[in-house]
């Protein structure tokens, strides 16, 4: 093949972000804004492109562009992209470009998703029939480069769509999910960075062992009735858990003023329920609930970098045309 392109979906987390990297379960969701990747086979230097920013490096590995004293920013998915290549026994140069539709540091998953499509077009690419196991592994070296000790959860929900209940790399199992296919979202537009919000969450447990147990013991009965409320499509108790699961977020220091806000501003609609997605500190708000209030969800789009309905559960990764 001369071309291909893959594309993988974004994730909300519904409940557990943070708890899941200390090794508890979090239920996590698949949403439809997608990024794409697309590959062609190239000559002589590789070249990576996602909007203005372009990286290109040599035949062995020399960063051409930009000049070596700037960071690279697509670094992570060349890095990726050469150990898939190496490790597959193909030597060879390659063109990628990325399209997005996933707002970026905003907890919905972006960078896994990019990366995830980037694995899958190449294994289109060059023939290698990799699978989902695969993909997930070599996404997981670019997240690890962009995010520090990412518990894993965003590529693996990239390349499998759906629902899972998720505890760690290869430790997840499918959720059904009956009669709850939309979810508000609303992105404070306050970017920032996951590996720091982890570390401030990680410092918290480290210093108050006990206090974390405890809310973790907490979050575990949230868990369970969040579960049990999206199988049986009760949306009303499922948007009362995400508020408690908010609540301990809170305390764990991970909300803002901008996160609060667009919390008010999402319960101001009539939502069941509220809480912050990924790891906090600005990023996405989301919200479940009646019909009536996602009519009502485009008046936020003001105040707010976007304001969004979307499907839940869609599928993972697939090679597009
Ligand atoms: O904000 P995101 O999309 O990077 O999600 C982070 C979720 C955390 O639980 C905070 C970290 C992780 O790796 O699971």
């Amino acid at each position: 093949m001369m071309k291909a392109a893959a594309s993988a979906p974004g994730k909300v987390i519904l409940l557990g972000e943070h708890f899941v990297v200390s090794g508890y379960p979090a239920l996590v969701t698949a949403i439809e804004p997608r990024a794409v990747v697309r590959v062609q086979r190239g000559e002589k230097k590789t070249v990576v492109k996602s909007g203005n920013v372009v990286g290109i490096w040599s035949e062995g590995g020399e960063q051409l562009y930009p000049p070596k004293n700037i960071k690279n920013h697509l670094q992570p998915l060349y890095d990726m992209a050469t150990k898939l290549l190496e490790e597959n026994s193909v030597h060879a140069c390659f063109e990628a470009e990325i399209f997005s539709q996933i707002p970026g540091s905003a907890g919905l998953g972006s960078s896994a998703a990019v990366s995830v499509a980037f694995a899958k077009a190449l294994s289109d690419l060059y023939g290698l029939g990799l699978g989902h196991d695969a993909v997930i592994k070599y996404a997981m070296l670019a997240e690890r480069e962009f995010h520090g000790t990412p518990s894993g959860i965003d590529p693996h929900i990239a390349a499998l769509g759906g629902a899972l209940l998720y505890s760690g790399p290869g430790n997840y199992r499918r959720v059904n999910i009956n009669n709850l296919l939309e979810i508000a979202v609303l992105n404070t537009g306050v970017r920032r960075k996951t590996s720091a919000m982890v570390a401030h969450v990680q410092e918290f447990a480290r210093k108050n062992p006990e206090v974390f147990r405890e809310m973790a013991d907490f979050y575990g009965e949230v868990l369970a009735g969040g579960l049990e409320a999206l199988e049986k499509g009760d949306a009303a108790r499922l948007g009362r858990l995400m508020t408690l699961n908010h609540m301990l977020l809170r305390v764990l220091g991970v909300s803002s003023k901008a996160v609060e806000k667009a919390f008010e501003a999402l319960m101001g609609l009539g939502m069941y329920g509220a809480k912050l997605t990924g790891a906090g500190g600005g990023g996405c708000v989301i919200a479940v609930g009646p019909q009536t209030s996602y009519g009502r969800l485009s008046d936020l789009s003001q105040q707010f970098q976007t304001a969004f309905t979307t499907k839940i559960a869609c599928r993972g990764v697939v090679s597009e045309a």
